[in-house]
């Protein structure tokens, strides 16, 4: 069974292989959104570009492979960014939520999630 640390929140949530990362997030009640995407998003679409993630650790196959709809609207996003809607997890992986506003001791968070959480 996958588990997923959201790092920006120190939660450790396990899924079932093959969940939807966006839905396993809201499931658990987590702010995957910032203001924009509060407001209004496109519900897992992949239109909205609201929901970004970036990957901070798991093996290359942690989470499905890039859709077409990431290809186009992550272009010029940093190479580890994910739309959560578009990703199916598949084993324990390290996602940080909102990269796009990362809090002051984010590092931290991720050499804490790698070392507690990965290998599983
Ligand atoms: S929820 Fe709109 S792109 Fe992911």
């Amino acid at each position: 069974m996958p588990t997923i640390r959201f790092v920006r929140e120190a939660r450790d949530v396990n899924c079932r292989s093959g969940e939807n990362l966006r839905v396993v997030a809201l499931r658990e009640g987590l702010e995957l959104y910032g203001f924009k995407g509060s407001i209004g998003n496109c519900g897992g679409c992949g239109q909205c570009i609201t929901c970004f993630v970036s990957i901070e650790g798991g093996s290359k196959d942690a989470l499905s492979p890039l859709t077409a709809v990431e290809k186009v609207k992550l272009k010029n996003r940093p190479s580890n960014w994910r739309l959560a809607c578009q990703c199916v997890v598949q084993s324990s992986v390290i996602v940080f939520t909102k990269p796009q506003s990362p809090p002051s001791n984010t590092k931290e968070l991720i050499k804490d999630a790698l070392v507690n959480v990965l290998p599983r």
